[in-house]
């Protein structure tokens, strides 16, 4: 029996309840589909900060590096640790160190879930520049406090990172419906995004078969309201990508069904699944978290193991519980009540 050595990072706040509950299914497909998990719990998180003064120990991207994949539910405790002291020790080196340069975010909604548009057929996959750009962490302030004080912060584009984001997404989207839309906003920022622009129209010319259409990134934001239907493939930078997402989870309901797969192409490191959704401190501790975007997450990581089909069956258990209403309306129902409701329907397929 095939066993996959997955390594768990709860976090904080309701990071731990959907990781929880995420694992619940993930046991229950295995069970199912004739493979076995071993997961590894590792405590990284603000409290972590608190009692160490580090999010994770020295040599915890070694550790890590061993396991076939990474779960993580969220991190943050703003009032403990500051979200960029707890973003930058955690997070963002374990997406640079493994290379998970491809973040994709899927976002469609699910039967029985109401978003706020008129529109919803819409299927649309986002698909994140997920090391460097806007987030490289390249830059430094001057004269702190003082009234001549600088900052600077350079957003870093490289041909071989925005190249093979690029063709990840152009390989995507010849599993899709064959579209590509890269969004950037060229006419102000003419250094790297005139670069990022160029570097797509030559990806794109070896994929024929995928018709592409470069956007500005405020365009972008209308259109995923106005017309969502019309994408397909959406490519962006790391800060566009992060931002058009949100909006993309607002679109199908909301946070609770936006799932997150952090993608290491070349296989060299694990890859890394999470919801997009963060520690949310004001409902934390209430067990009224919806599990969906973690579970989908999970789900996704499954498909990554080349679990297919029992990826495909907690998709269907998802579906199948958000038809009947379950896990639809904010707080409706618990996160236990709906995580069992998926356990549920994962044992009696309709
Ligand atoms: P957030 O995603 O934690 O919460 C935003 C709002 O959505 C809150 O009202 C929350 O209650 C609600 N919400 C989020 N997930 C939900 C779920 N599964 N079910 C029901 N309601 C849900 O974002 P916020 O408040 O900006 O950040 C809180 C902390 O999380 C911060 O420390 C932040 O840095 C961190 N964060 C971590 C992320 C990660 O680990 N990947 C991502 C985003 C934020
Ligand atoms: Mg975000």
């Amino acid at each position: 029996m095939k066993t996959h050595r997955l390594a768990l990072i709860p976090g904080d706040g309701i990071g731990v309840d959907v990781t929880d509950a995420a694992m619940a299914v993930v046991e229950a497909a295995a069970r199912n589909h004739g493979f076995s998990v071993q997961a590894t719990r590792f405590d990284w998180s603000c409290a972590h900060f608190v009692q160490t003064g580090a999010m994770m120990p020295e040599g915890g991207i070694e550790t890590l590096r061993g396991f076939d994949a990474i779960y993580l539910g969220a991190v943050g405790w703003p009032d403990t640790v500051p979200d960029a002291v707890s973003l930058h020790g955690l997070l963002l080196p374990i997406r640079k160190a493994f290379n998970q340069y491809a973040n994709i975010r899927p976002h469609r909604l699910l039967p029985g879930v109401e978003g706020p548009l008129k529109s919803s057929g819409f299927d649309i996959l986002c698909i994140r520049e997920n090391t460097e750009g806007e987030y490289s962490g390249a830059g430094g302030r001057v004269h702190q406090g003082m009234s001549n004080e600088v900052a600077v912060e350079t957003a870093i584009f490289t041909r071989a990172g925005v190249e093979r984001i690029l063709r990840f997404a152009f390989d995507q989207a010849r599993v899709r419906r064959g579209h590509v839309t890269s969004v950037t906003k060229s006419n102000a920022q003419k250094y790297s995004m005139v670069f990022w622009d160029e570097v797509t129209r030559e990806v794109a010319a070896d994929y024929p078969d995928v018709t592409m259409q470069l956007m500005h990134i405020d365009a972008m934001a209308a259109k995923m309201v106005m017309a969502p239907e019309t994408l397909d493939v959406v490519v962006a930078s790391n800060l566009f990508g992060d931002i058009l997402t949100d909006l993309g989870a607002a679109i199908q309901g909301g946070l609770g069904f936006a799932a997150s797969a952090n993608i290491c192409p070349d296989g060299t490191g694990p890859s890394m699944f999470e919801p997009v959704h963060g520690s949310a401190p004001d409902i934390a501790g209430r067990g009224i978290a919806n599990p969906i975007a973690a579970i989908w997450s999970a789900a996704m990581m499954l498909d990554h193991l080349g679990e297919t089909t029992a990826s495909k069956a907690v998709m269907a258990a998802i579906e199948a519980v958000t038809a009947k209403g379950i896990g639809t309306a904010p707080g409706r129902h618990s996160t236990d009540q709906i995580t069992t409701a998926i356990l549920t329907a994962l044992e009696k397929p309709a």
